[in-house]
């Protein structure tokens, strides 16, 4: 799965563009913004940073931030972006993360990770040990039960004339409650294929809530962003949420 993500790395960066896809800029972003409230001088730890736009975002508001990614070639990309050292990027497997210490964070931002990785309950106990007590672990993911990957699909229908975007009739679930593991290839802006597939875990969202009270969490919000504009190229998503994020505390 390593390999998967070295390999698709550049073509990652580049869709992310510093700051993320329409759908992160418009959805995703303003909740974790929101969720993550005032940061400068808190220590914070981007779990799973790929190209690093958040550390970076979250250096320039005055916290601490260490980035931590188990593709090299992510971290290489994340440090040249970044191009001086106000951000510590670092290898990194979230499910063992032996080389950070216990008590060293304020903050983990886990940003569209989770359903990436297959220790869900090891990487879930070690964002509990990295944290000081009442630190708080953000986590977003594509939503569980709305995931077009997963369980869920819109039917869709014709294209809106000025969005250029196929609008949705109907959203249509089945075997949510199956749990499995599944690949996809990403495409780029312009349609071409990743390299390489990328592994995706559908879960429950009780099982990422249970994972995380059962490791010593209290949750202390949950949202399922909007997006803030009225553009029509979002009408799908204003409908059924395409992202849920999870704010929770270390007892
Ligand atoms: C969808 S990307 C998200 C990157 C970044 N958080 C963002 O929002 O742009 C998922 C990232 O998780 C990393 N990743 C997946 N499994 C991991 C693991 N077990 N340990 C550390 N990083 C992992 C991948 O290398 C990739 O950079």
């Amino acid at each position: 799965m390593k390999s998967q993500w070295e390999e698709n790395a550049e073509l990652f960066a580049e869709l992310i563009a510093n700051s993320g896809t329409p759908h992160h800029r418009e959805i995703l972003n303003p909740s974790v913004e929101r969720l993550m409230g005032s940061v400068k001088g808190k220590h914070i730890l981007d779990a799973g940073c790929g190209e690093g736009y958040l550390s970076r975002y979250y250096t320039s508001k005055g916290a601490i931030v260490t980035g931590v990614d188990f593709s090299e070639k992510m971290i290489t990309i994340a440090r040249e972006k970044a191009g001086d050292d106000s951000t510590s990027f670092q290898v990194g497997n979230l499910c063992n993360l032996k080389d950070l210490s216990d008590s060293s964070f304020d903050i983990i931002l886990c940003n569209l990770v989770l359903l990436n990785v297959s220790c869900l309950k090891e990487s879930i106990t070690e964002f509990n040990r990295l944290l000081n007590t009442g630190g708080v672990l953000l986590l977003s993911m594509v939503h569980p039960a709305f995931n077009f990957y997963g369980p869920g699909s819109w039917k869709m229908g014709e294209k809106h004339p000025e969005t250029r975007r196929r609008e949705g009739l109907f959203f249509k679930i089945d075997n949510y409650t199956v749990e499995m593991k599944y690949e996809r290839f990403w495409r780029t802006r312009d349609g071409e294929r990743f390299p390489q597939p990328i592994t995706f875990y559908h879960r429950t969202i009780s099982t990422y809530i249970t994972q995380l009270l059962e490791a010593g969490f209290k949750i202390e919000a949950m949202e399922e962003p909007i997006p803030d504009t009225k553009n029509e190229f979002f009408d799908r998503e204003r409908r059924i949420p395409f992202f849920l994020v999870v704010k929770a505390s270390k007892i």
